[in-house]
Order: structure tokens, then sequence, then C-alpha cells
């Protein structure tokens, strides 16, 4: 996506570097647009070197270019962070004094603004008319956090960190607000007997990271977690479950998306022993077949969206296996890694639908915000 971020001049702009780096890496084209107060907190040659794209800041400047309709027009998303209250006040007012007020009137783009300033500043009855005004023409305003602020005081006014202000800008879209998403996780444990299991290395990582980025693109997010032991996001509805029949029984709700990130046991035992399998000779143990959990829910509930994962054998075709699974399961997309993203922080995915598959690496986190935003797109258009 092409992205303008414009940056104003509080001190909170030298986080921007961080904003510029992690958008560019998340392979969008970002045209990086300080205002002059910006450029005394941080510098201009930082942020061409991050965003890889030349920063002009001077509405006379290659006059013949017509740089602020250029940058307005090309614009997917304007993003302003930090936002001054100065540049509230202006852009509420329809100003044009430099050239990013000038760029983002030229944008039909939608706008997102991240203020981050003084409490009191923030507080101020001004302040907050401006962001009522901003926010009633459909701009979005993200909420400063609370924290540490320059001089040593703390309170409301903080910018909030970059992964949450992607989230914010990127996926928090109306398309999944409010959408009811069941994100399973984790893996399955099958019981040999009271104590032994068969089980999987799954971290439940993947679909942690995929719970995260629909909570924070505002959907009601349900986790189911197979034995997860790490700590569960809050802001999301979670359920604990062990086995396969547990985890059957947890998915037993309509839902508007499932996402089957959950690496689910293929067999389970005839009979699980009661009590501790002695130790002894060679044994046998007797596997019957599971049932396949997504196909069963992507054909009784035929008005979810199905998302089903597809683990396959390191250099095998992933796109070819995942689309096969597409069609066997009866689901709308699979997204497909190989057995190396198996409790790893970074991973490779070729997400596959009807229309075809593309492909993204990177961690986990913003693979996940990725796939939010690509299933966001999806859903617009149903
Ligand atoms: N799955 C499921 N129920 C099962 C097995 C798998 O719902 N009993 C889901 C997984 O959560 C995943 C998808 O099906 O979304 C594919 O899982 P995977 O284990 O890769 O594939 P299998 O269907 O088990 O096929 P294979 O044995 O060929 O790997």
């Amino acid at each position: 996506m092409r992205i303008l971020l414009g940056i104003t001049g509080g001190i909170a702009a030298y986080k921007a570097a961080n904003l510029v780096r992690a958008l560019a890496e998340l392979g969008h084209n970002v045209q990086v647009l300080p205002t002059k107060n910006a450029l005394e907190f941080i510098g201009k040659s930082t942020l061409e070197a991050l965003s890889g794209n030349p920063i002009y800041t001077e509405m006379y400047e290659d006059v013949q270019e017509v740089r602020h309709v250029a940058y307005g027009q090309e614009a997917e998303l304007v993003l302003v962070a930090p936002a001054t209250a100065n540049f509230l006040a202006k852009l509420a007012n329809g100003m044009a004094d430099d050239l990013l007020m000038n760029a983002i009137l030229a944008s039909s783009a939608p706008v997102v603004v991240c203020p981050a300033m003084h409490t009191e500043m923030w507080l101020n009855p001004a302040t907050t008319a401006n962001v009522e005004i901003l926010e009633q023409r459909g701009i979005r305003v993200m909420r400063p956090e609370s924290g540490r602020l320059t001089g040593g005081d703390s309170g409301l006014g903080r910018l909030p960190e970059t992964s949450d202000i992607i989230s914010f800008a990127l996926y928090g879209s109306e398309v999944l607000a409010g959408k009811s998403v069941i994100v399973t996780a984790g893996g399955t444990r099958e019981p040999i007997d009271e104590v032994r299991f068969i089980g999987n290395f799954s971290s439940g990582r993947m679909g942690i990271e995929l719970a995260l980025a629909f909570r924070d693109a505002g959907a009601q997010v349900k986790l189911i977690a197979c034995n997860i032991d790490r700590e569960l996001p809050a802001g999301i509805e979670i359920q604990r479950v062990s086995s396969v029949s547990e985890l059957e029984s947890a998915m037993d709700q309509p839902s508007d998306l499932l996402v089957m990130a959950a690496a689910v046991s293929d067999f389970q035992l005839k009979n699980p022993h009661r009590g501790k399998l002695p130790r002894g000779e060679a044994m046998s143990l007797e596997l019957t077949p599971t049932k396949d959990l997504l196909a069963q829910y992507a054909a009784n509930q035929k008005d979810s969206y199905c998302v089903g994962f597809a683990l396959v054998e390191n250099g095998s075709d992933v796109i070819k296996v995942a689309t096969r699974k597409m069609q066997e399961k009866g689901v709308a997309a699979v997204v497909g890694n190989e057995i190396t993203a198996l409790g790893a922080v970074d991973s490779s995915v070729h997400f596959v639908t009807a229309d075809g598959a593309q492909h993204k690496s990177g961690s986990k986190t913003d693979i996940a915000r990725w796939l939010v935003a690509e299933l966001s797109a999806i859903l617009s258009k149903s």
C-alpha cells in the first residue's frame, strides 16, 4: 500500500523512525512528509534511509512537480504520527499552510491521526472539540496512551507503541468491527493413558498473533487454546481445551470467520488405558482416525468464511498441497507453510484462495496482521 506518513513537530517525532521502518518492512511504500518543526526532532536523512524515498518539506520547492497534489492523490492511506495539538487544530479548520496540510487536503484516501502531547493539551476543550470535528468527518483518531511524558511527568498523551499504531491504522477497518471470529491455536493431546498423550510441537504462537490482530481490528474474538502454556492476551474470549473432542465442542457455534490454526491430531487411541500403562515389552497402540473438525465446521456453518492451515513437508509444493486441502475440506482459504515454521518466531506462508496464492514471510506478528488485512479485504467484497 502507498502510505503518506505525516510527522509533526512534537518530541514523539523521534519514534516515527521505528514506524517508518516497520511499515517498510511490511512491504508498504512509505512517503514520509515531516513538517519543518518535526525535523527539529528527527533527521531527514534517517527518514530517507528508512523509507527509501526522498523527502521534501517545502511547498515552494520544485513547484512544477505540484508535489502536494501528487502526494495526496497517490496515497492510499494518510497516517499522521505523532500529530500535535496545532496540527489537529489546523486539520479541523481545513488549513493548508505547509506541504503536509496541502497534501492531506488534496487526498481522498482514508486519514488516521495519532495525537501525542502533554496531558493538559490533550484534555484542553479546544483539542477535544477539534478531535470531535475530525471524527465527524470520518478521520480516525487513535487515542494517546498514558505513561511517561517529556520532562519526567506522567499522564495521558504518549504516542502508542509502533505495533499498536500499525494495527489501528492498517487493520482497524469497519469491515471486521463486531464480526465474530473463532481462532483455534496450539496442539491437541489425545490420551494414551492417564499420564501420557499423543501430541505435537505446535506452540500456538501463530494462532495467538492472529487472535490479537483480529482483536485490534475490532472483531469479537474467541480463541480456543489447545494446551498453550504461554500467557494469553486480554480483550479476547478464551476457552482452553485439550483433546480433539473438547476442541470440537468448543467450536460448536456459528461465526463470521473461523481460522483453524490449531494442529489437530489425526488419530486417537481406540481405547485409552485407565490408570498408567506399566513398563514392559514392546506394545502396540490401536489408533483410529479423528474427525476432520475443519471440514465438519465448513459443512455445517455455511455462512462462515473458513480458513484452514496446512503444514507441509519441507521442500514440497506448498501451494499445491494447500489448494488440494482447500478443495478437500470445502473451505474458502488455506494458509500453507512448511514444517520449519513449527514453534518458530518467523515463518513464510502462502495464502491460497480460489483466486490464487499470495506469499508473505516475516515474523508471525507481521504475517498475522497481513493475513487479517487480506481477510478484511476479502470480506469487504462479499
Ligand atoms: N484439521 C482438523 N481436524 C483434523 C485434522 C486437521 O480440523 N482432525 C485442520 C487443521 O486445523 C488445519 C487443517 O485441517 O487447519 C489441515 O491440517 P493438517 O494436519 O495439515 O492436514 P490434515 O488434514 O491432517 O492432512 P495431512 O494428514 O495430509 O497433513
